[in-house]
Formats: structure tokens, C-alpha cells, sequence
């Protein structure tokens, strides 16, 4: 049977992040790309990339991919794309998309231009002069980039950072799939403890715990392509079966957040029953010059405050100062966190082993990485 071309969308910073769990969830043709990272499968891998990215924006079928500089080339090239293969006669399917530094800058124009061609197309297929659109949602996505143009179909809906256990948002909480990021890129394993002192309402805590737990980022959410004829319910009700066979019960986790705020602690502590994790995690109400590490080899994660905030930069560069004296304490625990501070590492009293170049949404920001030693093998 003839492969599905996939690409999974990530932040800037994150392809590699992405490709890695593509490689490990068992796809083929893996290829990471600026802001993206290809793949190929069949149905089956559709549902388990969505059931199972932590780190990716949204799954999408790439329909083709071809160079365009007039409206007609846009048009022919649109129509020729075999889109009955995955629109059925009542599917409804709206135009969203981008162009950078192309000839064909007008994105209302082209997504017009592409919708025509769509229903040109699918006129032929199924010798009909109109549809009424009134069935399951097919996105499609135009996105020009000099003169290149990428067809694609969402299969995801809502982004996959997603997880259905955020309820309200404090200020500046991180985006989930950024969080699993930054633990995904530090040495913490399940049996090492976790602290973030800036949990805020939880999300780095919440993402170790179902990464700790293998619980399937996507467990308790609904995807676009849920609704789609071509993909069997069944392939859904399977992987939803499995994720729940997959969930790591039995490994007893030592992850903490704190943070200044009783509000922010509430919230996370709500968000944590939601994701069915607060059995897992000790949140309490602390100051950061507080913190004292308890045990050894302990992973610190955190996003703290960045100084952004009229009137905040005297007070974080102290919390940032008391943060290192806190760290240089205890040897043994190894620091992430990610700032947009430039000079963060000066007040931290430390160089990074390791920096790395992320947005967390629109703010340019580096991810500091502090290694600790290797905790002694057990035997
Ligand atoms: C950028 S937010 C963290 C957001 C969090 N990652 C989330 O997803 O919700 C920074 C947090 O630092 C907390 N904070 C500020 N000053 C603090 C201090 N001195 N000690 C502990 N927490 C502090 C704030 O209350 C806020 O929740």
C-alpha cells in the first residue's frame, strides 16, 4: 500500500527533540526539517503520532509539494493532488495559510485559489455541483516559502500541546509540549527527584510525571481526524486501549514544585488531579530562596521569572543570584533552566555545559544546562 507522507509541526529549536520521538515511537523516513520533521506511514501511524507526541504542534498529511509563482500554476497544481483519497462528499474543509519571501504574497488570495481547486477537484470525483460541507472538518493548509508551496490536511485539531488538563492559566504558564521538551532534553530519569521552584500552576512537574508515568500525552483529548471516514474507530479505541496498558503504575516518583504564589499552587495542584498525576508530585508554597535540596543527584528544571515585567529586573537578577548560591550547595544536582536573560549565567555564578536556542512563544530564549555527576550504578 502506498505511504502516507506525514510532518509533524514543532517550535523553532525543537526538530531534533521531535525526530528523536518519531525514531523511538518505531516511523520511517524520518527527516527533520526548520520548524518541522517529516515522516511516512499508514492510518495506524496518524492515531499513534497524535496519541503520543509530546513535543510536536500538530500532525499533518502532506498532500504535495510544488513550486508556484501564478495564480493558474497554484490552481492546476492544487487540483491535480488526489484530495478524495481523504475528503469524503460531506467533508468540510477550510483554507488556512502562510507565505514568506514568495511571489505569491497575498495568503487570503492564495487560500481562495486553493479552495477552488479543491472543489474542482472533488466535482469530478463525485459528480456533484455542490456540497454542503455540513460532515467532519478537513483543514487544509496552503504554506508558501520562496515559491515553494506545501499542501497539507490537520489531522490533529486543537494543537497538540493541548492535554486537556490545563484548566485556568496563570500568567506566563509554558506550553506543555516546551515543557516535556526541557525535561526530554535533561538527564532526569524516574528514579532521579525533580524540583521546579517557579512550578507556576505546573506544567514542567505535570509533564515529568506522564513522562515518568508513560502516560500518552493525548490520552484524554479528542483529534480532528477522530471524525474521518478513511481512519478506522477502531484504530482509535486500540490505541487508547494500549496507552492504558502502557501506564507505568508502579515506579514510585519524587517530583516537587514549589513557587512564591498560594493561587499558582492551587491551580497546579488541580491541573495535576486532571492529568491524574497528584499522586506523584508535592507541591507547596515556598519562596526560591528557600529551597533546600533534599538528596543527591536531584534534577532541577524551571522557568522562572525573566525580568521582562516593568519593575521586575532588580528582583529576579537576586532571585537568579540566590538561585546559584542555592545550586553550588550540592554538587550532585544537575540545573535547566531557560531564561531570556542574557546574562543569566553572570548572576548564576556558573558557564552552562550546554545552551540551546528555543522560543518559548514569541521570546527568544536560551535553555541553560548545569550536568552533575552520573549518580552511582545500583546494583
Ligand atoms: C514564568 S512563571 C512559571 C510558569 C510555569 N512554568 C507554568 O507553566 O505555569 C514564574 C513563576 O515564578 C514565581 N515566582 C516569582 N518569584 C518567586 C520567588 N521569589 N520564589 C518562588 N517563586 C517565584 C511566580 O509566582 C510564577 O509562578
Amino acid at each position: 500500500m502506498e505511504k502516507i507522507n506525514l510532518i509533524a509541526t514543532t517550535t523553532f529549536g525543537l526538530e531534533a527533540v521531535v525526530k528523536r520521538e518519531l525514531i523511538s515511537l518505531g516511523f520511517d523516513d524520518i527527516k527533520a526539517s526548520d520548524g518541522k520533521v517529516e515522516f511516512t506511514g499508514d492510518e495506524s501511524t496518524i492515531v499513534k503520532a497524535n496519541m503520543w507526541l509530546r513535543c510536536a504542534g500538530r500532525v499533518w498529511i502532506k498532500m504535495g509539494e510544488f513550486k508556484a509563482v501564478t495564480f493558474d500554476e497554484l490552481f492546476e497544481k492544487t487540483k491535480a493532488l488526489p484530495w478524495g483519497d481523504w475528503i469524503p462528499v460531506d467533508g468540510k474543509f477550510t483554507v488556512v495559510g502562510k507565505s514568506v519571501k514568495s511571489t505569491l504574497f497575498s495568503v487570503s488570495d492564495c487560500q481562495a485559489i486553493v479552495k477552488k481547486a479543491v472543489v474542482e477537484k472533488l466535482k469530478q470525483k463525485y459528480k456533484v455541483d455542490w456540497f454542503d460541507e455540513t460532515g467532519a472538518e478537513y483543514k487544509i493548509q496552503v504554506a508558501i516559502l520562496k515559491d515553494m508551496v506545501t499542501l497539507a490536511i490537520d489531522t490533529s485539531g486543537s494543537s497538540l500541546h493541548k492535554r486537556g488538563y490545563r484548566a485556568d492559566a496563570m500568567t506566563a504558564p509554558l506550553k506543555e509540549s516546551l515543557a516535556a521538551a526541557m525535561v526530554q532534553l535533561s538527564y532526569w530519569r524516574k528514579d532521579r527527584i525533580l524540583l521546579d521552584p517557579f512550578c507556576g500552576s505546573g506544567t514542567i512537574p505535570i509533564e515529568a510525571a506522564l513522562i515518568g508515568r508513560n502516560i500518552a500525552p493525548g490520552l484524554n483529548r479528542k483529534f480532528a481526524s477522530e471524525e474521518w471516514e478513511r481512519i478506522d474507530p477502531a484504530l482509535w479505541k486500540q490505541a487508547r486501549i494500549d496507552a492504558y496498558k502502557a501506564i507505568d503504575y508502579d515506579t514510585e516518583l519524587k517530583i516537587y514544585g514549589t513557587d512564591i504564589d498560594p493561587e499558582a499552587i492551587e491551580v497546579a495542584k488541580e491541573n495535576a488531579i486532571k492529568a491524574g498525576v497528584d499522586d506523584c508530585i508535592t507541591f507547596e508554597v515556598k519562596p526560591c530562596e528557600e529551597t533546600t535540596l533534599m538528596g543527591d543527584y536531584g534534577v532541577l528544571i524551571t522557568n522562572p521569572p525573566y525580568g521582562e515585567r516593568l519593575g521586575e529586573l532588580k528582583e529576579v537578577e537576586n532571585i537568579y543570584r540566590a538561585l546559584g548560591r542555592i545550586m553550588a550547595e550540592n554538587t550532585t544536582w544537575s540545573t535547566y533552566l531557560i531564561t531570556s536573560m542574557e546574562y543569566f549565567e553572570k548572576l548564576f555564578g556558573r558557564k552552562a555545559d550546554a545552551k540551546r536556542k528555543l522560543f518559548n512563544g514569541r521570546i527568544k530564549t536560551d535553555y541553560y544546562q548545569f550536568y552533575g555527576p552520573r549518580p552511582p550504578k545500583k546494583n
